[in-house]
């Protein structure tokens, strides 16, 4: 069956020039033997591909699609597009902050981690976002129905978080609970002060702390997925009070290797002029990781190309 994908142009305004490449790239990861074609046509942006018995919703869930058409010799038909997330967009999209993560390179990258991840299967799967800021990935796993854990050096992390889900759940009307607490001592700069939520039967919990020591923030916790965008050297600052992206990341992947499940996949989505790809890779495969093949670079400015970088924690 000719199946055209209608690419959002939200998916240009995430990649830039690059969006095909990127769109190309998430396609070919989940349907590998399906042949591609991508292209412009009346001011609009399209993937075609041929498939036998499409699942439409895992093609719905793919970060770059606006619509499902079927063509055929009497044209385009519209075609079920349902990805069955929960809640709306705007519980993602809605939350506006500096430093915040684009939401369709998060959508991918979470994306990216469900589709490597090979441990047991479970009823509930769990998502830790390790560098979590105000929660981007956090909310969207929910939307994903996912169980949500995130830390953050940056205790302001949960304030913005917190109005976000205040406003969100107000305006929506949305029954859920909110709790907060402390785990360990308290200290000036917050460390182990964390937000819980549950909405929807879910829960999203953002913690303050060093990602360094997550066993012990989270209880030695283990997660299906890790998901996260480490800082691009420019803005964000480790948890040194300096800008190398490489130290914090050879300071964190012991920790975060011990709180993923054997199997369990973790995506990062990095700048990859600090550390280059092979120098990140080198650090994460040192800790005990396998590297899968998955890279899509993309310029976002001068001084930075995105790229993605998934790994698997080995079953044994
Ligand atoms: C690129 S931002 C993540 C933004 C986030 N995805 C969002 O949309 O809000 C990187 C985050 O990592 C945090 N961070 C840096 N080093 C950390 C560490 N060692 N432990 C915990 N958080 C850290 C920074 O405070 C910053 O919020």
């Amino acid at each position: 069956m000719y199946i055209r994908l209608l690419i959002s142009p939200i998916t240009k305004a995430a990649y830039f020039r690059d969006y095909k490449g990127v769109v190309h790239a998430e396609f070919t990861e989940f349907f590998p033997d399906s042949p591609v074609a991508i292209f412009s046509e009346n001011n609009l942006d399209w993937l075609e591909t041929d498939i036998e018995e499409p699942d439409f919703t895992s093609l719905a869930r793919l970060s770059f699609v606006q619509g499902i058409f079927r063509r055929d010799k009497t044209g385009l038909r519209v075609l079920s597009c349902d990805p069955r997330f929960s809640l709306t967009n705007e519980f993602v999209s809605g939350n506006k902050y500096q430093g915040k993560t684009n939401e369709t390179v998060t959508q991918l990258a979470i994306n990216l981690a469900l589709h490597h991840n090979l441990s047991k299967s479970d009823k509930q799967l769990s998502l830790l976002d390790p560098m979590a800021g105000g929660g981007t990935t956090l909310l969207w796993g929910h939307r994903y129905g996912l169980e949500t854990v995130g830390i953050d050096i940056n205790k302001r992390a949960l304030e913005t978080l917190h109005r976000h889900v205040k406003k969100y759940t107000k305006i929506e009307k949305l029954r859920h609970t909110k709790s907060d607490g402390q785990t360990g001592h308290f200290t000036k700069k917050g460390v182990g002060k964390f937000i819980l939520y549950e909405i929807s039967d879910k829960k999203l919990k953002l913690v303050c702390g060093d990602s360094a020591h997550s066993p012990k923030l989270l209880s030695h916790q283990k997660f299906h997925l890790l998901v996260t965008d480490i800082p691009y050297g420019i803005q964000h600052r480790g948890a040194d009070g300096k800008r190398s992206p490489l130290d914090n990341i050879i300071h964190c992947t012991p920790a975060w290797y011990e709180s993923l499940k054997p199997g369990g996949a973790m995506a990062v989505i990095f700048n990859s002029y600090q550390p280059k790809r092979d120098v990140l890779v080198k650090a994460f495969e040192a800790t005990g990781f396998k590297t899968t093949e998955f890279s899509s670079p993309h310029r976002m400015s001068e001084s930075i190309v995105r790229d993605i970088a998934v790994f698997n924690r080995p079953h044994t």
